[in-house]
């Protein structure tokens, strides 16, 4: 697009919301995208419609053919990649259909690091056909490396009644990494969003849990994140609760708005979510295993921040939030 173009829709783009870290636009994304500078992104994350026929409060077309469906993504890629830094992350969420697809389109221009498959049943099964139970996240790079990758570690996966771990690590134990277990590319861990008091709308907002564990891995605090398709918010409430500059937009923002007008309900969820990673036993397994008078294997080396004492918790939950993971 020509610079003058660029600056002409920059004038006329004002934000609907404006925080101290983030700006968000009710507006299109192929035009936000278009009025933000080159090679300016550190982390853009993009959840858009699946083509499923779904209805959206912003009124679009989510029932178009293939091939318009695949030229509107790939137009909004584009945009994404021109505005992402050497070194910056694009992750990409969708089902596996669409994402081999445009999998193939952004290999041609950036580098594949992962695709993570996310275990979540997002429907019910199906006659003739496999259980449809991930969806597909992919993870490119511009350029050959990441400039930012610190991937949370996960805790040993335990029981739910006894905190007892699922699996023996025999002769290993004190081998371990005393912030938990490596993040692979299979995530069985992210909940779909169904209670009432973390579901923002419908069926489209994911999970705090999913964006803070891609903003922790591929941006620091003061890091810009952009999201072409804010629905509920999850991203900016990510990126702004742990301290990184954020751009949106999205075609109908009132399900934003709402979520910023008070974001002590996603501060509380956060900060939960923060204290069961890195770390190699959560608090409450190691509560459940002491109720269960089934003491934790000595070879074990835990972090300070897995020992069981609850003093001051909440001070520290909310430093947790400020520091980089
Ligand atoms: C699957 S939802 C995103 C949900 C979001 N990740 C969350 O956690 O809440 C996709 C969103 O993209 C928005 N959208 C669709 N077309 C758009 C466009 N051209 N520009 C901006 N937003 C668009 C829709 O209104 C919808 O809210």
């Amino acid at each position: 697009m020509h610079e003058k173009m660029v600056d002409d829709i920059l004038m006329t783009m004002i934000p609907i919301l404006e925080t101290p870290l983030g700006r968000l636009y009710q507006q299109d994304c192929l035009a936000v995208l278009a009025a933000l500078e080159p090679e300016s992104v550190d982390l853009a994350f993009a959840d858009p419609p699946f083509n499923l026929g779904k209805q959206y409060s912003s009124d679009i077309n989510d029932s178009l053919a293939q091939q318009d469906y695949l030229s509107w993504c790939k137009s909004w890629l584009d945009g994404m990649i021109r505005v992402l830094k050497p070194g910056g992350s694009l992750f990409l969420w969708n089902l596996p259909k669409w994402n081999l697809l445009l999998g193939a389109f952004l290999a041609e221009r950036l580098t594949l690091r992962h695709w993570i498959a996310v275990d979540i049943k997002y429907s019910l099964p199906i006659s003739g056909r496999l259980y449809p139970s991930h969806y597909s996240l992919l993870y490119f790079v511009k350029g050959s490396r990441p400039l930012i990758f610190h991937p949370d570690r996960l805790p040993v996966p335990c029981c739910r009644r006894c905190g007892g771990e699922l699996r023996d690590y025999g002769g290993y134990k004190n081998k371990m990494n005393p912030k938990g277990v490596n993040l692979s590319d299979v995530w069985t861990d992210i909940p779909p969003v169904r209670h009432a008091k973390y579901k923002k709308r419908d069926a489209n907002a994911l999970s705090l849990k999913l964006l803070d564990r891609i903003v922790s891995m591929a941006s620091d605090p003061e890091s810009l994140v952009l999201d072409p398709f804010g629905g509920s918010g999850t991203t900016f409430v990510a990126a702004e609760l742990t301290g990184r500059r954020w751009v949106g937009c999205e075609l109908d923002c009132s399900a934003i708005l709402q979520r910023f007008d008070s974001l002590d309900a996603d501060r509380l969820h956060l900060s939960q979510i923060r204290t069961r990673k890195n770390v190699l036993f959560t608090e409450q397994d190691l509560q459940r295993r002491k109720k269960a008078g089934n003491p934790l294997s000595s070879h074990y080396r835990l972090s300070n921040d897995s020992e069981i004492c609850t003093c001051n918790k909440e001070a520290d939950n909310q430093n947790d939030l400020f520091t980089s993971s």
